[in-house]
């Protein structure tokens, strides 16, 4: 059966006090609306209606060809909110699921299972609820003796027993479509707010006599709504926790998974430990038996296996394996590590490629630069990669010696074997096993071929 799913996210947000429209707001590294999308697609079979209104341009420019959009100029309320989508999908038969943007926990299998009721339904809606000692401003549900929803009694106009009621409205429904949008044309402007409720289909099923069935949510934080940013900061710590013990369960050990962040769709591979204040974000790929951390922020790179990153910073850059960095390294984008090189503390490495057994032990400047295997990187050298203008190319051979500060002025070829002496200024190409030295360098000395 076709199941289309409409995401409620025109609301202004206005208690986040944000320039950025509320569904925008990441969690774990991903806007809201992105949360609610993936959750829909596990539930529905067609491409999701978001319904837009504050900040539609920023929110439809994000969501691209993930979703079709129905733009709701007033927000005249929930149900007016849904009756925007009806131009699209009037007609179109099956079911329609229907959700609130800003509830980025909310399961795509507790979505799936609300749908799954609905089918069984002879009625035309189910909904999700919740039982919370907290009713959050909820709307309470009114069961009858057979089980099925009678009515969903809004906080505003409760009475004192209704308000006692511990069972809530989520604001996640299923329709039979062709029932909703006849019954939305027939709701009526709630006199309090002034708003047309989504709430009121429930009124209308009743009165018809047909049945409105209700599945509670087993994990009651999944019914989290974003309204303030201290919401926003309990959803995260929840989503945070629940991907950590995923990686859990997958065999990496967290330190301290509270002070641990590892954003959606970060891969890590078992017997990884991540120390504590280790961030983890973006298209990140992390092998086996790597200690990462602790103080150690890592952005869209890939890691083998058996590494060690110690208090470093990383950002679209690859080690290889049982590569050793830290504490205090920083790998800019295109930093390449080979197998075991060796980068300790205060370096930069930028666009380069260390080939494998390469050691750069103390505070240098790495840009532009292809390294041969085994070659030495003395304290304090720098490539001298910019002229002001351009950037310039550095090779460097395998075996090489750079003697402490040295400055390789680029563009620069030094040849296998070779030295240069400490403090050397390194301005023309340096032939194989040659040892240079001075300011400019220049060669003394051609070197005993070693092996
Ligand atoms: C609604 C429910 C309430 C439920 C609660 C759960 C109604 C009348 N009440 O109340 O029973 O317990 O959700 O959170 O539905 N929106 C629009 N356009 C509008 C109005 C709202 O897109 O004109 C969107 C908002 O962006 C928001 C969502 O719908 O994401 C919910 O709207 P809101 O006004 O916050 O409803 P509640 O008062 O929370
Ligand atoms: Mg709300």
């Amino acid at each position: 059966m076709k199941v289309t799913a409409i995401l409620l996210a025109a609301g202004q947000g206005t208690r986040m006090k944000s320039d950025l429209p509320k569904v925008m707001h990441p969690v774990l590294g991903k806007p809201m609306i992105w949360h609610a999308l993936e959750a829909v697609k596990q539930a529905a079979s067609e491409t999701p209606v978001v319904v837009v209104g504050h900040g539609a341009e920023k929110v439809t420019d994000y969501l691209g060809a993930s979703a079709r959009t129905a733009v709701q100029e007033e927000q005249l309320g929930t149900a007016h909110a849904l009756m925007q989508a009806a131009p699209l999908l009037r007609g179109t038969g099956g079911l329609v699921l229907v959700s609130y943007a800003d509830m980025p926990l909310l399961r795509g299998e507790t979505l799936a299972r609300l749908v799954d009721l609905q089918k069984r339904n002879t009625g035309p809606m189910s909904m999700l609820t919740v039982i919370a000692d907290d009713p959050r401003g909820f709307g309470r549900i009114v069961r009858g003796a057979d089980g099925t929803v009678k009515a969903i009694v809004e906080e505003a106009v409760a009475t004192e027993e209704q308000r006692q009621i511990k069972e809530l409205n989520v604001g996640a429904y299923c329709f039979n479509a062709d029932w909703l949008w006849d019954a939305l044309s027939r709701i009526e402007k709630n006199p309090h707010k002034g708003e047309y409720y989504l709430t009121d289909t429930v009124e209308v099923a009743v009165g018809s006599g047909l049945a409105v069935r209700a599945e509670v949510m087993e994990d009651a934080k999944e019914a989290i709504g974003v309204n303030t940013r201290v919401h926003l900061a309990e959803v995260e710590t929840e989503m945070r926790r629940r991907v950590n013990a995923g990686h859990m369960l997958n065999g990496v050990t967290f330190i301290d998974p509270a002070s641990t962040y590892v954003e959606l769709g970060v891969k890590i591979g078992r017997d990884t430990v991540l120390w504590p204040n280790t961030y983890l974000h973006g298209k990140t790929e992390i092998g086996e038996g790597n200690a990462i951390g602790p103080n150690t922020m890592i952005r869209d790179s890939k890691i083998g296996n058996r590494c060690k990153v110690l208090m470093s910073v990383m950002e679209g850059a690859w080690l290889e394996d049982d590569v050793d960095m830290g504490p205090f390294a920083r790998l800019r984008k295109g930093a390449h590590l080979g197998n075991h090189v060796h980068m300790g503390n205060f370096g930069e490495v930028k666009d380069s490629y260390l080939h494998d057994g390469v050691k750069m032990g103390h505070f240098s400047y790495i840009g532009n630069a292809d390294i041969g295997s085994e070659t030495n990187i003395g304290a304090g050298t720098i490539t001298c990669n910019y002229d002001g203008e351009k950037k310039h190319p550095t090779k460097i051979g395998e075996g090489v010696f750079i003697g402490s500060d040295t400055m390789l002025v680029a563009p620069l070829n030094i040849g296998d074997g070779a030295r240069t002496g400490a403090g050397a200024v390194v301005t023309k190409d340096v032939p194989e096993d040659t040892l240079v030295v001075g300011m400019p360098a220049r060669a003394i000395k051609k070197l005993g071929k070693k092996k």
